[in-house]
Formats: structure tokens, sequence, C-alpha cells
């Protein structure tokens, strides 16, 4: 018998309706994430990522189509399906009364960890440990700053061990070496057997970690692929450099312009000499030019601007 997937979404939809206008956050999203998987969900601010992951945690239900976590729905059977899912949350949301190890420790409650309270302390320890918050475990959630308590949100996600993980953003306003400590914790715990499904704006976290990934644009799919054949699929060198001067046509219509910075990616060095060939000859000045290879950004810019026709191929992970 073939394995259940972690996470399996079936023509999803989703409309908000309120005072005469409709949002269609979500249209017809299917695809399955299997047990294992690290897996990224990507988009633009408001593409539907949050929608997803709402629908998924039951906290709102789908204007259609079906959600199951490891084969339970998550209406029918919303008991079971939310207690396989542990979820950081993309807003803060805390009890400003209690202290850091009693949050735990009720989320715990929540979950029917333990009747006991405290029998879950040495993995609550672990995840405070874990997460850079052993000093932390008595104060109070709101003597905490921003960033600590983030790392509590994932620390309440994770205290009744779920076997798949939902992380919505969360690393949004963490400092560079929790980040680094969060991703290492959260790898092993993938390697350990959990499932991951994680959203990001960090494009070079998603690219670090993920071995698929999903793109959604306007509540649609319209790319999923392993993230190396994301990568593979697109123009594999970027050229970056600065000017002042007015770029030839041909050229502005493709590049990606910062200020003064302009980005170009071309599929092989043949492509690199004529652009800057085109650019000689337009009289423009290049400063500072830099020759690297196009990295998940240039593969999201690419697909989100329509440049490249949609690869949607939601086969199984390697
Ligand atoms: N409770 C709600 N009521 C009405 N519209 C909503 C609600 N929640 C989300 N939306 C709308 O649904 C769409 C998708 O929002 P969603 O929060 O899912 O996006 P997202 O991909 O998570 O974006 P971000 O990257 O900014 O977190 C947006 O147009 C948003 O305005
Ligand atoms: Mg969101």
């Amino acid at each position: 018998m073939p394995t259940l997937p972690a996470i399996s979404f079936q023509h999803v939809s989703k409309t908000y309706r309120g005072k005469g206008r409709e949002v269609r956050a979500l249209n017809e999203v299917s695809f399955d994430i299997q047990a294992g998987e690290f897996f990224g969900l990507l988009g633009p601010n408001g593409a539907g990522k949050t929608s997803l992951i709402s629908v998924l945690a039951g906290l709102s239900r789908a204007s259609g189509g079906q959600v199951k976590v490891l084969g339970h729905d998550v209406v029918a059977d919303y008991a079971a399906a939310r207690k396989s899912l542990g979820i950081v949350p993309q807003e803060l949301v805390f009890d400003p009364f209690f202290s850091v190890r009693e949050t735990l420790r009720i989320q715990g409650g929540y979950f029917g960890v333990r009747t006991d309270p405290k029998a879950n302390d040495a993995w609550i320890d672990e995840l405070l440990a874990n997460l850079g918050l052993a000093d932390k475990a008595d104060a109070n959630m709101r003597q905490l700053s921003g960033g600590m308590k983030r790392r509590v949100l994932v620390a309440q996600a994770l205290v009744h061990r779920p076997p798949v993980i939902v992380l919505d953003e969360p690393t949004a306003g963490v400092d560079v070496e929790l980040r680094q400590t969060l991703w290492q914790f959260i790898a092993k715990l993938n390697k350990q057997g959990h499932t991951v499904l994680l959203t990001t704006h960090y494009l070079e976290e998603a690219e670090a970690l993920c071995g698929r990934i999903a793109m959604l644009k306007q509540g649609r799919v319209v790319a999923l692929d392993h993230t190396s054949a994301l990568l593979a699929g697109t123009a594999s060198t970027m050229l970056r450099f600065k000017t002042d001067d007015v770029l030839p046509a041909g050229v502005a219509a493709q590049a990606r312009v910062t200020g003064r910075t302009v980005q170009l990616t071309a599929r092989d060095a043949a492509e690199v000499e004529t652009l800057l060939a085109a650019m000689r000859a337009g009289g423009v000045k290049v400063e500072d030019l830099e020759i690297g290879r196009a990295d998940l950004e240039d593969v999201f810019l690419e697909i989100m601007q329509g440049g490249r026709p949609a690869v949607v191929q939601p086969g199984v992970p390697a």
C-alpha cells in the first residue's frame, strides 16, 4: 500500500466575502506533500499562502475542495488532523500573563501531551535550548522582544511533537544567528522524519532548505517542482552592474533595475557577450560588473512576471 501523503490539497478554493466585496484568495489549489519532505510554499504578498495554511489548520473553512493531513480530513476529522500538525502562525499571538514555560506547558495540555503538566518538561527544555530561549524560560511573555516572541511561537508549535510542521514566515524579524540555529533545528527534525511545510520571503532560505517548491500567484499554483529543476529551468547566469546611462531598449525590456543597479539574466556565456556588446554599442558605461549564477529569486521573478510558462509538475519527491 502506498504511504499516505503528509498533506493533501485537492481543488482547494477560498473566497472571502464582506460588504459587497469578494476576494478569491485560493483558486483550485491541488498538490500533495509526501511524508518526510521539506516543502516550500512561495508567493508574493496576498498570493494566498496564509489562507491555504489557515484552511489546513482548520482555522478557516475552504469554500471548496478538501484538505487531508496524514489521511485525516481537516473538517470531518478535525481533532486527528490538528494533532498531527505543529503550526507557527504568521501573526504574533500570545497571552501576556504567562511565562514562557507556562505558555508551553499549557499548549502541550491542549494536545493532551500528559496529564501532569511537568511531564513534558525535558522536551520543553530541549526546545528552549535549541531556540536560544533557555534563559527566558521564566520570563513573562510581555517581557520578550518581538523576535523572542516569534521563537516562542516556534516552540509552541513543536511542543506536542507533531509529525507535520508548518511554518508561516517563521524568520520574519528574527536575527541572523537565530535564523541559522532555527534552521539547523528544523532540518534535524526533518531528518528524523518530520514533514516540513515552509513559507518565506527569504528565497535563499527556501533554496537552501526545500527539496520541492510550489509557487502561488493570485491563489493559483503557477509552478511546482524540485528546487533543482526550478533552478535548472531558468536562464543560468546573472549579470549585475551599475550605470547612470539609459539602457538600449532591447536590454531594458528584460532588466531588473533598482536605482543605479541593473540585473540581467543570460542563458550562457555567448549571451553575456551579446548583452555587453549591446551596452557598449548603446554608449552605456558599465560600472562594478559582477557575473554569477542565477538563483531562486531570479526564477521567482521570472515566473511571477509571466516570463516563462508555468511548470506544474506535482510529481513524487526523489
Ligand atoms: N480574513 C480575510 N478577509 C478578507 N480577505 C482576506 C482575509 N484574509 C486574507 N484575505 C485576502 O486574501 C488574499 C490572500 O491573503 P493571504 O494572507 O493568504 O496572502 P499571503 O500569501 O499569506 O501573503 P503574505 O505574503 O503577505 O503573508 C489577499 O487578497 C488578502 O487581502
Ligand atoms: Mg501570509
